[in-house]
């Protein structure tokens, strides 16, 4: 079992700290937005659902600090709150889906109370909040199992797969995306082995996917990202099944730096590429790859490792954390509603529509 990666209660929300893991099982304290701001850009939270899922929580936390008062202050200090939340990180669609829902439900309350409201009438708010920020978590839960469903039912007997970063249950509030396929896989009996991807320069793949796969009981191997071609060559790795932060109308898809190197090796060697997320994760506003911004990290996430420094000082560094992968590389998009192949706009909006 994978330990709760969010624990809320009213007034208070503990937050399981990745950064500590594999070693410890810590929880932080989260009391408002501006907490749980700092734990998302800080990487105590992460994974696109999980950060999308905290933030409703993280709102719900924030407004019910709110004093009496009338709608237009609600509405202000809603505004506020949807916009610290969103700031955390530029990348992954989930965060803002979940700010902008919990937002669209404080503006309705507030022009439904255009005087003063009541302390009772504030407590409706507050039970309303935290009803909607369960449900932003349990349609999350609900999407990961039917994507391991649909999932499963692509790999091929005796599959060998391949992921990288973790889109696993740490990532989301259910048994995960690309994890939760192969772990459903591996339940269905299925998967022969999985390689995990280390996942430089953040280390998810190392850190928390092969912790997550041995806990799973999946037969699975670590490799460094450098290795993955030659695995996927002599290893008879027959499928690649990764996550996504964001994904444009056009299926272009935004994932952990280094994704994109897999697509085009699952091309080369022909072997499927899948990607597996929540309809959440796709945005229709982006009209392609280029649409998405991609996050820059700290330099020193590739200057160092746990505190050491391993590149000269005053060295030269990017550190895009994120990379898009084109939608004709990608072999399926497995959503809760669906597999979406081949993956064009048309089948996207078709699958949206339903
Ligand atoms: O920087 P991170 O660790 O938040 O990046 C996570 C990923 O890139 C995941 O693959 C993605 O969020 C999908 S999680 C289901």
């Amino acid at each position: 079992m994978i330990p709760p990666r969010l624990i809320f209660r009213k007034g208070l929300m503990k937050v399981l700290d990745q950064r500590l893991l594999p070693d410890r099982i810590v929880y932080l304290p989260v009391r408002d937005a501006a907490g749980t701001a700092k734990a998302t850009r800080d990487m105590a939270l992460r994974g696109a659902p999980l950060i999308g899922c905290a933030a409703a929580f993280g709102f719900a936390l924030e407004l019910r600090r709110l004093r009496p008062g009338s709608g237009p202050e609600l509405a202000r200090t809603a505004a506020k709150t949807a916009d610290l939340l969103k700031a955390a990180r530029p990348t992954a669609v989930a965060l803002f889906y979940a700010a902008d829902r919990m937002l669209g439900k404080a503006l309705a309350f507030a022009s439904a109370h255009p005087a003063a409201f009541s302390s009772a009438d504030r407590n409706k708010l507050f039970e309303m909040l935290d009803r909607e920020a369960r449900l932003v978590t349990s349609e999350d839960e609900a999407a990961c199992e039917a994507m391991g469903r649909f999932g499963a039912r692509l790999l091929p007997k005796g599959c060998v797969i391949m992921t990288h970063c973790n889109a696993g249950a740490l990532a989301t509030m259910g048994i995960g995306t690309a994890v939760g396929v192969i772990t459903a896989g591996h339940k269905a009996g299925k998967v022969a082995r999985a390689y995990s991807c280390e996942t430089r320069p953040y280390l998810q793949g190392a850190r928390l996917t092969i912790w997550e796969l041995m806990r799973e009981s999946v037969p699975s191997e670590l490799i460094t990202d450098n290795m993955a071609a030659h695995i996927i060559k002599t290893c008879g790795v027959n499928a690649i099944v990764v996550g996504a932060d964001r994904i444009a109308s056009n299926g272009d898809t935004a994932n952990k730096i280094g994704t994109y190197a897999l697509a085009v090796l699952a091309k080369y060697h022909k072997i499927p590429f899948y990607v597996a997320a929540p309809v959440p994760t796709i945005d229709l506003k982006a009209r392609d790859g280029d649409a998405i911004i991609i996050e820059e990290r700290s330099t020193e996430e590739v200057t160092f490792i746990k505190g050491n420094r391993i590149a000269p000082r005053g060295v030269r560094v990017r550190h895009p954390a994120f990379d898009v992968t084109p939608a004709p590389l990608i072999t399926g998009l497995i959503t809760e509603k669906g597999v979406i192949s081949p993956v064009t706009r048309a089948n996207i909006a078709k699958t949206l529509s339903r």
